[in-house]
């Protein structure tokens, strides 16, 4: 990882390179006035102190685009967050920049990296609102491949309303800086393992269908991969108003990541995502801008299970 340092986050930008030659010595008043825009340019530029640094796992403090554009470019192997829905909660009453986040999210994740979007849509006066496409139309737009679509499906929805169906889902979607690096799908038993397989039939262009794959002499594989629905049952809401479940993080960890890899939540709340990826062998960034929640999330690392 040529943009990483020793303890695996992503180093300080330096704009002022103080090994720099002059041809002449300044005057005072032009030394002064150096010194003064040193200071502003370092004061913007330097990462704060984590709030939270220990076992590959960092947790800053401070606005996500402030502190992202303290990192290296290409340095993030994987992204798993979810930002504020619509005005749905106010998170005490922060707000955040999404093209600012979105720039940055483009230009330090990795060649290869994979970003989760977790996200729905508040509905306003009987219409919701759109602003997940949006975003995700936005990521591709900025470069992204719209790799995935996929969804969050939960067993109760969050309120009733008598004019149309529960809502039961939040999108996830699987933004990608080109090809991922690594898909390792989470497998399930095939009920058909060790079946004869079916020739795999597709419509041409005119409607009919044609064998695309003979698969002949092939048989059912005992596993296979899950589908792009996912059912996960959220059973934590004592910590955060918005926490994630610890198995969707974990399992898009395990899907998009290895080992030693770069996994960053920059809504970190209370840090599910940076919880998750120590549990999974991972290093982990996380940046919340509200300091209850940043301790909130340094407590669940200081538990020593990891689960
Ligand atoms: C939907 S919650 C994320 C919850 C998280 N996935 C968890 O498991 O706890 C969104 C979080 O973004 C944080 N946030 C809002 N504006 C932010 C900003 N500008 N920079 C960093 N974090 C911000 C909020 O305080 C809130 O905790």
């Amino acid at each position: 990882m040529a943009n990483q340092n020793g303890s695996g986050t992503a180093t300080r930008v330096r704009r002022n390179n103080s090994t720099e030659t002059k041809a002449s010595m300044p005057t005072d008043a032009e030394a002064e006035e150096e010194a003064e825009e040193t200071t502003e340019a370092e004061d913007y530029m330097s990462r704060p102190t984590p709030y939270y640094d220990k076992d590959g796992i960092t947790i800053y403090c401070g606005d996500n685009v402030e502190v992202l554009r303290t990192f290296d470019a290409d340095s993030i192997d994987l992204t798993v967050t979810s930002p504020p829905y619509d005005n749905l909660r106010t998170y005490g009453g922060h707000s955040w920049d999404f093209e600012g986040v979105a720039q940055q999210l483009w230009r330090v994740m990795k060649p290869g990296g994979v970003v989760v979007w977790v996200v729905a849509d508040a509905t306003v006066d009987g219409s919701e609102t759109g602003t997940s496409f949006r975003q995700a139309l936005r990521f591709k737009e900025i470069g992204f491949r719209l790799h995935d679509t996929m969804i969050w499906e939960k067993p109760e929805p969050a309120f009733y309303d008598p004019r149309r169906y529960g809502a039961v889902f939040e999108y996830m979607f699987v933004l990608s800086n080109g090809e991922p690096n690594t898909f390792d799908p989470i497998l399930k038993q095939n009920v058909t393992a060790g079946n004869k397989l079916g020739a795999t039939y597709k419509r041409n262009s005119s409607g009919v269908s044609v064998v695309s794959v003979a698969n002949e002499g092939k048989r059912r594989n005992k596993y296979g991969a899950i589908r792009n629905v996912w059912y996960v049952i959220n059973n934590d809401n004592s910590r955060h108003p918005a926490c994630f479940p610890e198995a969707l993080a974990r399992d898009h960890i395990l899907s998009w990541s290895n080992e030693g890899d770069v996994v960053l939540d920059c809504f970190n709340g209370s840090g599910t995502t940076t919880k998750m990826a120590r549990a999974m062998g991972r290093r982990g960034i996380g940046i919340e801008i509200n300091r209850d929640y940043c301790e909130i999330a340094a407590n669940r690392l200081r538990q020593k299970v990891l689960f």
